[in-house]
């Protein structure tokens, strides 16, 4: 037996890290969610929105973050600019926007004209007319009546904003996490459906709901029935990403797709369909038409492993006859990959071969630390031309168009951010090796934050 690449991944994520307590701070302190404006979300790298969602040369879209709003404009075939989106005269928001959602503008523009007095601006940013600007005498330049710069970059298809004056490259900002996902070809795929809603509680809580598998037994039970699935999780620099264990006989490669127990004919079919229509995403109707055909294309018996193979096989040649190519990635980065990547601070991607599932969260623009906004979209890959017309669409918890998974994770968020403000609880105590995520995201918070670094759980204060 050679030791391969996987069996130094598995060595790695199989190891328990110390056991930790995180206090709740970070979660329930309105002094910490106003620092956070100035020590986090005016440091780090925002995912902002697609590249697709402006595609022509002055099409342009808003993202607000507590007291900033920026506008990222497509100012060449490939090119973007992002703007502090407050006009140089008197400070009016340039664009007006609606609050919470981030849809682009239906309308490219040639420049953008503020509305008090009339200042107007190139696409880059510069000033290109003032009314009466001789009364000035002179002293309105090109440099103080340029719209403020924000720094903008791309990765997988999706626009990323800093509010750093000097921030690290965005390829640097994303190690490893751009490395591994990359060969999924993210910036493929479009979106298939995207809603956003409101939550009453703190922005980590919304994404610590996503990035661990250790809730899924109880809070999803349904899902226990096609089989155990015990999952992992790692710290990857700022980042982290988790996924599930190999099951018996199959190879780390191989773990991505968790197959069930049982007749693996039946169960991977059941368990589709069950995705489908709870979910509508982490799957897409090619797998699950493909599902449905293993007890009719395969014997009784026929192992989990080349169950997993033939429906795999079969699914990827009926997309690749309507157009739809899959990407190719080696072995050892899909044994890497996990289910899902959290980038730091608030951006989730759920990457599958052929779909996405990703979260972010935002705080409230009110500072209160109990809210947050919080957005889901589900991407695919598409045939060319076939892509569906999207758009954010507020759907609040409650609303039948969640289907019955998602209200199970939507249900603990607010007795969570409850629970947490109670006399009774002195500090969370993530599961050393299904929670890591968590915990690496508070260890990283710290150092933006300087306080609420995880400590030794019996180590006391
Ligand atoms: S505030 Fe924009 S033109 Fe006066
Ligand atoms: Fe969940």
């Amino acid at each position: 037996m050679t030791d391969t690449k996987d069996d130094v991944v598995r060595e790695v994520v199989e190891e328990l890290a110390s056991p930790t307590t995180i206090g709740v701070e970070a979660y329930v302190s309105e002094a910490y969610a106003r620092a956070e404006r100035d020590k986090l979300w005016r440091k780090v790298w925002q995912q902002v929105g697609r590249v697709e969602e402006i595609p022509e040369v002055g099409s342009y879209l808003t993202y607000d973050i507590l007291d900033d709003s920026i506008v990222v404009v497509r100012t060449g075939p490939e090119e973007f600019a992002a703007h502090h989106n407050v006009c140089m005269h008197r400070g009016r928001r340039l664009v007006d926007v609606p609050s919470g959602a981030k849809n682009a503008c239906d309308r490219t523009r040639k420049a953008f004209v503020c509305g008090f007095h009339g200042w107007t601006y190139g696409l880059d940013g510069a000033c290109t007319h003032v009314r009466e600007r001789d009364d000035w005498q002179g002293a309105l330049t090109p440099e103080n009546t340029h719209l403020a710069p924000v720094h903008v970059d791309v990765w997988g298809g999706w626009l990323f904003v800093n509010l750093d004056d000097d921030p690290e490259p965005l390829a640097d900002y994303l190690f490893p996490a751009a490395k591994i996902l990359d060969p999924f070809g993210l910036e493929n795929m479009r979106f298939k459906w995207r809603k956003w809603l409101n939550f009453d509680c703190n922005w980590k809580v919304a994404l610590e709901a996503f990035n661990e598998t250790y809730h899924v037994f109880t809070t999803h039970p349904e899902f226990n029935r096609f089989g155990e699935f015990k999952g992992w999780a790692k710290a990857q620099g700022k980042h982290s990403n988790i996924g599930y264990d190999a099951p018996k006989g199959l190879d780390e490669t191989k773990s991505k797709i968790r197959l069930g127990s049982g007749d693996p004919r039946i169960s991977t079919a059941e368990m589709q369909v069950y995705t489908m229509e709870e979910t509508n995403a982490t799957t897409t109707q090619t797998l699950v038409n493909a599902a449905k055909r293993l007890v009719d294309e395969l014997p009784e018996g026929t192992p989990a492993n080349k169950v997993l193979e033939h429906w795999l096989t079969s699914a990827r040649n009926d997309d690749a006859a309507r157009g739809v190519v899959w990407p190719t990635i080696p072995a050892d980065i899909l044994g890497q990959s996990g289910t899902a990547w959290q980038l730091f601070p608030n951006f989730q991607i759920g990457q599958g071969l052929t779909s996405a599932l990703c979260y972010s969260a935002r705080p409230d623009p009110s500072y209160d630390p109990n809210k947050c906004i919080f957005e889901v979209a589900v991407f695919e890959l598409y045939p060319k031309g076939e892509e569906p017309a999207t758009e954010w669409v507020y759907t609040p918890v409650g609303d039948p168009n969640w289907f019955s998974v998602l209200p199970q994770d939507f249900s603990n968020m607010a007795a969570v951010q409850q629970g947490m403000k109670s006399l009774g609880f002195p500090g969370t105590m993530p599961n050393p090796y299904r929670e890591r995520s968590t915990v690496n995201l508070h260890y990283q918070l710290s150092k933006y934050m300087g306080v609420g670094a995880p400590r030794d759980l019996n180590e006391g204060e």
